[in-house]
């Protein structure tokens, strides 16, 4: 509990007095301690409805919260009762300095129940709930305020402004729109009308975005202070004369909310609204998706940096930044890389020109490989998949930052910038790393194929030119016998010369009929080698034939000689 602060003699001092709206879910204790450091005057508390704070401990615990450094402080009910309103301000009086009635709220559910704005049908009991709240709060400079919007007809407005000044109102503010507007202009002429018909304070609401909206509202109403609720959520130093929140404030924000345990949903609305002005719709999707304090944080350490460094880093390139996403190359694009430049060795390797492919078909034969074949095709497909997840990952990042780097405006911070440069050309050193990697992995098992049916060619080749040698010197031989025999024939050197002959005929024979077999073996063993071997086939074939009818001519030319 705290002495309490007299507002009247604030408005007494000639300044118009800045004040902070009452706001539901946004006007609590963290964001009004940030406005109070921006020069901001006097405080509402967000509406609270009476009925239900008397009712329940929770409720009282969950909408009021302050502290000693919290003043001047306006707690805001939402009442439709007399009575109801004067307990209510009983029991926070002791720790504010006034309390307020709602007379604008234009939302149906308050109207409904009687609040916000269907009192300003009802003047009567305006003022009889003004004047329990004096007569029962003990304090003589606890304030009793309403906050009204204009009623169409706008003589009703200054007769219930009237009634509830008689009832002993410190002081109105009022909203210069009727129920029904939204965002339309504000009407400072039905403001003025009523400041001018009162002798007690009016504060002027509506459109205040700016220091210079405060000193116009002024000159236009003559009012005593000015209440802003958007201005502020989107620039709550706005009353300092900044004309877009600055990152002090921010980190001010980010300080005081954390300190007081704000909700995350709410700490990151009001960083929401404040970062609206000075940053871009790409940022903004970016910023708006986050789902976390501490992801809130890093993303403002990134792209603003922190309060001490801004300057700084602002001047130079972006040192910081590139070695930051160096360090945040995550694992799995270490591996990824590691794995590309393991291929490319492998690949090298395969390229250099003195082990031929015979060498690396004797290196694949080791039994190392046999043991590594069983998971062979696994891995290979196992490593494809990861490597086309990791290519699609890295394809939707890229389109991700490129769409918010093509859509970037000037007005954009440059450290935002560098770092949405940044993540963009992370997200295609990626896209080629993956895509890269997957091309080669493919490439190397054509190219561990091709060597595999190369060398085996190579071999089959090989047996069977040595093969083809064999059957040629062996048709030399065959000739030259057969020169030999029809040599002893002609010489008519009788039976036994034929008859060993016809021996050695027979064991040719026999031979070329074991060279024939090896010949259609060496077939079988190769399609390349067909023709060659047909062909080599047939003239041996012929050859066989030719001797044979040679050896049946030199046998009837002996047996005629017998006879
Ligand atoms: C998010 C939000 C919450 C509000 N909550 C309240 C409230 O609890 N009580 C009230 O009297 N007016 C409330 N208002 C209305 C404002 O106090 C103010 O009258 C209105 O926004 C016009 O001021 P502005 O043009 O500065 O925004 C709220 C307005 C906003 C934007």
């Amino acid at each position: 509990m705290s002495t309490n602060i007299n507002i009247m003699d604030m408005f007494q001092k000639g300044d118009v007095l800045k004040t902070c709206a009452p706001m539901v879910r946004y006007s609590k204790l963290a964001f009004r301690s940030l406005v109070r450091k921006y020069d901001c005057d006097l405080c509402f508390t967000p509406m609270i409805v009476a009925s239900d704070f008397l009712r329940s401990v929770k409720a009282r615990d969950s909408e009021f919260t302050t502290n000693t450094a919290d003043r001047p402080l306006i707690v805001q009910f939402a009442a439709s009762e007399a009575q109801t309103l004067a307990d209510a301000a009983c029991v926070v009086a002791p720790f504010s300095d006034g309390v307020d009635l709602n007379c604008g709220c234009p939302q149906r559910w308050a109207m409904s129940e009687g609040y916000g704005a269907c009192l300003i049908n009802k003047p009567e009991l305006v003022r009889d709930m003004v004047r329990h709240v004096r007569n029962q709060v003990g304090n003589p400079n606890y304030t009793s305020s309403i906050k009204i919007r204009i009623h169409q007809d706008l003589r009703r407005t200054v007769d219930m402004c009237q009634k509830a000044e008689a009832a002993g109102v410190s002081w109105i503010t009022v909203h210069g729109r009727t129920v029904d507007e939204r965002h339309q202009a504000v009407h400072f002429d039905a403001i003025k009308t009523i400041k001018d018909s009162l002798s007690v304070p009016v504060i002027a609401n509506g459109d205040i975005k700016s220091l210079g909206d405060v000193e116009t509202t002024q000159q236009l109403t003559g009012v005593d202070g000015v209440m802003a609720a958007r201005g502020l959520l989107s620039n709550p130093a706005m009353f300092a004369g900044y004309s877009e929140t600055p990152l002090e404030c921010v980190w001010d924000w980010v300080d005081l909310a954390t300190d007081q345990g704000t909700p995350f949903t709410c700490f990151h609305q009001h960083l929401i609204y404040m970062l609206e002005k000075i940053s871009s719709q790409p940022e903004r999707k970016v910023f708006n998706s986050l789902h976390s304090t501490a992801a809130i944080i890093d993303y403002l350490h990134n792209t603003y940096g922190s309060p001490d460094t801004q300057i700084q880093i602002s001047n130079t390139f972006p040192w910081s930044l590139f070695e930051a996403s160096l360090l945040e190359m995550s694992l799995q694009w270490t591996t990824v890389a590691g794995f590309l430049y393991v291929e490319m060795t492998i690949l090298f390797l395969f390229c250099i020109p003195f082990i031929s492919a015979t060498r690396w078909q004797r290196i694949f034969q080791l039994s190392i490989w046999k043991r590594m074949a069983k998971f062979w095709n696994k891995a290979f497909i196992a490593m494809i998949i990861i490597l086309i997840v990791f290519f699609f990952d890295a394809m939707r990042e890229v389109r991700k930052y490129s769409s918010a780097h093509h859509t970037i405006t000037t007005d954009v911070h440059h450290n935002t910038f560098d770092n949405l440069h940044m993540k963009l050309f992370r997200a295609q050193r990626n896209l080629y790393i993956s895509g890269f990697s997957l091309f080669l992995w493919l490439l190397m098992r054509r190219v561990i194929t091709l060597i595999n049916q190369l060398a085996t060619e190579m071999g089959q080749t090989a047996a069977l030119q040595t093969q083809a040698e064999t059957d040629n010197l062996a048709a030399k031989k065959y000739m030259e016998e057969n020169e030999l025999l029809k040599q002893t024939l002609m010489d008519s050197k009788g039976e036994k010369g034929t008859a060993e002959g016809n021996e050695l005929l027979r064991k040719e024979m026999e031979k070329l009929k074991e060279v024939q077999k090896a010949s259609e073996e060496a077939l079988k063993n190769s399609q390349s080698q067909l023709d060659t071997m047909k062909t080599q086939y047939n003239g041996l074939t012929r050859e066989y034939d030719r001797l044979l009818k040679e050896h049946q001519t030199l046998q009837e030319m002996g047996d005629k000689k017998d006879d």
